[in-house]
């Protein structure tokens, strides 16, 4: 099936491009831009779609996501997984390792790349661990996971304690050229604790973590980067001394990259006070203060991607006491409304937004994806930027219905996610 997708304003990070056109795609792939564009096609082989009034930008990319396969299969699978980065207009995931068992070894690596090839819906790249078992005490090994194809290490969702080992890894890495993704919370500060420690958390009567624990770690890795020129990414930015400390390091050249996620910028530790176990996630959901500082940090460029930090879990896994329950919230299909809601409010314009859901993450992952240039494969998304929805968490795609944002009324959609010239997902 060939695609002529008309009158769209077509925003391309990568190629610096905002203009309303049209785009042709032959056999999957993007063949050009232009105005009136008219097929080489007979009309029996080619669908003509009117995108007036839409956006047209790559594939959305999220390199921050749990598929919970193999192992948590309860909570997501990369099936489910997948149906959700759809209708959220996401064509490209990169999964993180805590899976059971663990993604520490190349049988692990090259199953989640089956599973995916077999599932064949968006792009799936695997992350393995630094770490065996993600326990912080031996490296796994970096170059048959790279073979097998892993796309960056994490012990995401625990740090590296030891400093002399995640020193170890980030030099065994770049000699690879694999992205360390780092989990920046020291366990000492945080020991203990289930949403931000401040105010709230005195009022609530619930055990706090605080900013300082993200900080100090920060500045560890910042550190560790800086000493061995090695490249590093750190996950799920929360607070306003992480991105401080981030800005100050790349101000002097260290090799540094860095994500924050919807949440951070849309909620605050408010958000528990009502002992909601799906506003629980790790990192905590933290101050005003801080939910400013991130906003800031992203428009500056501080910030470089919006990552879901997609964390599905099963009602047994939430239904029960705040400080039993399992932390993360189910995002791949809320991250882009709650992102659009910077380009509604004047914060960012889209085409920075654009930027940090495409281009940024495919660099950090060096991903081929991210693109509209002549040529590459046809993962697209048009977004309807005033489409208002609610959101139904019993009507996700993700098994994980953990959202704090249920019932609330969102603006902006993913209304037509195309993969591979494909159409996967269609709202309209
Ligand atoms: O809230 C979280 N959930 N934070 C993490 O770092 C891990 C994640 C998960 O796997 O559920
Ligand atoms: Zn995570």
């Amino acid at each position: 099936m060939n695609l002529l997708l008309k009158g769209g304003r077509v925003i391309d990070p990568s190629q610096n491009l905002d203009e309303t056109g049209d785009l042709l795609i032959e056999k999957g792939k993007i063949v050009k831009k232009g105005t009136d564009l008219m097929p080489t096609f007979t009309a029996k082989d080619l669908e003509v779609i009117n995108l007036a009034g839409r956006v047209v930008v790559p594939g959305l990319i999220d390199i921050h996501t749990h598929l919970r396969e193999p192992g948590f299969e309860y909570k997501e699978t990369i099936a489910t997984g997948s149906e959700a980065a759809l209708a959220g207009g996401f064509t490209t995931l990169a999964c993180m390792p805590n899976t059971n068992p663990v993604n520490d070894n190349r049988s692990v690596t090259e199953f989640i790349r089956g599973q995916a090839a077999a599932c064949g819906l968006v792009h799936i790249y695997p992350i393995a661990a630094i770490t065996l078992k993600s326990a912080g005490d031996a490296l796994t090994e970096f170059w048959d996971l790279k073979e097998a194809g892993a796309v960056g290490l994490s012990d995401d969702g625990k740090p590296v304690m030891n400093a002399a080992l995640m020193r170890r890894a980030l030099e065994y890495a770049a000699s690879l050229d694999l992205p360390v993704i780092a989990h920046c919370e020291d366990r000492n500060l945080s020991a203990g604790g289930v949403m931000h420690e401040g105010f709230v958390s005195t009022e609530v009567g619930l055990a706090g973590i605080p900013s300082l624990a993200e900080d100090v770690m920060v500045s560890r890795d910042l550190l560790l980067a800086e000493y061995t020129g090695a490249p590093l990414h750190i996950a799920h930015v929360s607070t306003a001394g992480a991105v401080r400390l981030i800005r100050e390091a790349k101000a002097r050249g260290v090799p540094v990259t860095a994500e924050t996620a919807p949440h951070y910028f849309t909620l605050t530790d408010e958000a528990v006070r009502s002992y909601d176990t799906n506003a629980k996630v790790y990192p905590p959901l933290r101050s005003a203060v801080d939910a400013a500082a991130i906003r800031n940090g992203l428009k500056d460029g501080t910030l470089d991607a919006i990552a879901c930090d997609h964390a599905p879990h099963g009602r047994t896994d939430k239904e029960v006491e705040f400080d039993y329950a399992a932390s993360g919230l189910s995002g791949l299909e809320t991250s882009l409304a709650l992102s659009l809601a910077l380009v509604h409010e004047g914060f960012l314009t889209l085409p920075e937004l654009i930027d940090k859901m495409t281009l940024q993450p495919a660099r950090i992952l060096r991903l081929p994806q991210g693109t509209l240039t002549a040529g590459a494969d046809a993962d697209i998304t048009v977004i309807d930027l005033d489409r208002t929805w609610e959101v139904d968490r019993t009507l996700f795609r993700s098994r994980g219905r953990n959202t704090p944002f249920h019932g609330q009324t969102l603006r902006g959609k993913a209304v037509l996610t195309i993969v591979g010239g494909a159409i996967r997902y269609r709202d309209f």
